[in-house]
């Protein structure tokens, strides 16, 4: 294949937020897992030092907290100040003991250098609720919740800038879901109400690729949004931990993008696609493994719905197959830099996290390192690139049905404060290598290949096991049209006259 590269058309530059997290009060994402007072590896705050470490390393530009379909039932008042009492988690049905609240979650974006991205209940919540919230966060010292603020010891306003009203509000597993006409009502009146507080926060609202819920939303409330969220998990493993295998997950990156798609065709239809961006602000390959909750009976015994829940941290299902098709989809992310200005993995931590905790310390799972090379080895400048020759494979995707997708991603990116080039290339192929010739006449200078590629595309990492990591080889001096082999299951960043990394 050969990939064209068009040096002088910029698609546009991304947003360093595309590279965003979520943490959710989930099973062992923040209790036992980020806050951990118990464990010798916290600091003064109960904050694992060895997670901040790694989340720095990946940059974390933004986290989303603190759900989910946990905030739905959630009311922030209950995780400030010192007199806190244990609440009954409705959505989850287990108790929050409510030590880790707004002000511990601002420390730990102070101390990652990260935004805060707040999700309000607009389950159980109502729209007051959600601008009191933004009183207690945003205002210097007016009112009973600035008030509150301070007296708990923040004297200076937290300043959360992004914030989303409601998180699956259009899903019957939601507390408080809605219909889409009491939706476009709530989220006007709460937005309303929000920007009264603080008139430079900016608002998204829980959407779909549904153009009925969307039109609704956007129809009520457009002229107050900034953003318009949406979610997605490709592989579906809720109630049976059936995770499909390496194939049945390339079939997914046939159509990675397909809701940005849509719903970039609604906003340009409603002439909002200048002024509104879409925040994909919950994604991951695998969905969340937490059966008999998300269903009309509910598990009677803890050993039907929370002890299963254990399962999402078995290290070994997370493989080439989740590096490969996450890095899919942050180049379709960064092809759809003029509309889309965020993403979030879900979550950042444990569960289906790229960091899993244990009590002696962390492990790197393979979508980390695909963190690590997009944050820190690709520009931030999207260059128009062609493939000429594209090779395709056809995989059975998890019903059976066969996917016909190409063999091959790429992404061309430079720098806007560095000289260089960095191009992304991503081949699904589970077995063979192919050649790519680079034709790109005005680059030149030093090549050198960043690679994830694990040793085979079951790869993966845990306590006792290192097999997916970046591996860096030096090439040579970059020659138009020059040829080179990519390795099977792999995720690449080729540099060319690149002489500092960020
Ligand atoms: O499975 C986890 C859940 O997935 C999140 O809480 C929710 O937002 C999404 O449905």
């Amino acid at each position: 294949m050969k990939i064209h590269i068009n040096h002088a058309r910029a698609i546009g530059q991304r947003d360093i937020k595309i590279y965003g997290h979520f943490i959710e009060h989930f099973h062992r994402q923040v209790y036992g897992g980020l806050y951990d007072p118990a464990s010798p590896l916290a600091d003064e705050s109960g904050l694992r030092r060895d997670v901040m470490e790694a989340m720095r390393k990946i940059k974390v530009p933004v986290l989303r907290w603190p759900g989910g379909c946990f905030v739905s039932s959630y009311h922030w008042q209950d995780s400030v100040g010192s007199a806190r009492v244990p609440t009954f988690d409705k959505a989850w049905r287990v108790e929050d003991p409510n030590s880790f609240g707004t002000d511990e979650y601002i420390d730990l974006c102070r101390k990652l250098g990260c935004e805060p991205y707040i999700c309000t209940n607009a389950g159980t919540g109502t729209a007051e609720e959600m601008s009191d919230w933004v009183e207690y966060c945003n205002l210097e010292h007016e009112g009973r919740y600035a008030r509150r603020r301070i007296e708990n010891g923040h004297p200076a306003p937290h300043a959360v800038k992004y914030w989303s009203i409601g998180n699956e509000n259009y899903g019957f597993w939601e507390i408080g879901a809605k219909s889409a006409e009491e939706w476009g009502r709530l989220v006007k009146e709460a937005a309303k109400m929000m920007k009264h507080v603080d008139p430079s926060i900016e608002l998204s609202a829980a959407a779909l690729s549904d153009v009925n819920w969307n039109v609704n939303l956007l129809e009520h409330c457009g002229e107050f949004l900034d953003w318009i969220s949406i979610h997605e998990y490709w592989d579906m493993t809720t109630q049976v931990n059936d995770l499909a295998d390496y194939e049945q997950c390339m079939a997914y990156t046939g159509a990675v993008d397909h809701a940005v798609r849509e719903v970039r065709g609604l906003l340009a239809a409603m002439r909002l696609d200048r002024k509104i961006k879409i925040a994909f602000d919950e994604w991951n390959l695998r969905s969340w493994h937490h059966p008999n909750v998300h269903t009309i009976k509910q598990g009677i015994d803890k050993a039907d719905y929370v002890k299963p829940r254990d399962k999402n941290d078995e290290n070994w299902q997370y493989t080439m197959a989740d590096a490969v098709f996450s890095a899919c989809f942050l180049n379709a992310m960064n092809r759809h830099c003029d509309i889309v200005g965020m993403a979030n993995f879900a979550p950042i931590l444990n569960t289906r996290g790229c960091i899993y905790t244990h009590a002696q310390g962390i492990v790197l799972r393979s979508t980390y390192h695909v963190f690590d090379l997009y944050v820190n080895y690709l520009g931030d400048v999207v260059l128009d690139s062609w493939g000429e020759d594209m090779p395709g494979m056809s995989v059975l995707d998890k019903k059976g049905q066969e996917a016909a997708i190409d063999t091959l991603d790429v992404l061309a990116t430079r720098w806007t404060d560095r000289p260089g080039w960095a191009l992304a290339i991503v081949n699904k192929d589970p077995e063979k290598a192919h050649d790519v010739s680079i034709c790109m006449p005005e680059a030149d200078g030093d090549a050198v290949m960043y690679s994830i590629r694990g040793l085979g595309k079951d790869s993966y990492n845990d306590i006792d096991r290192n097999e997916v990591f970046i591996e860096r080889n030096t090439i040579g001096r970059y020659r138009d049209g020059m040829t080179l082999s990519i390795a099977p299951h792999s995720v690449n960043v080729l540099h060319a006259g690149v002489t500092e990394l960020i």
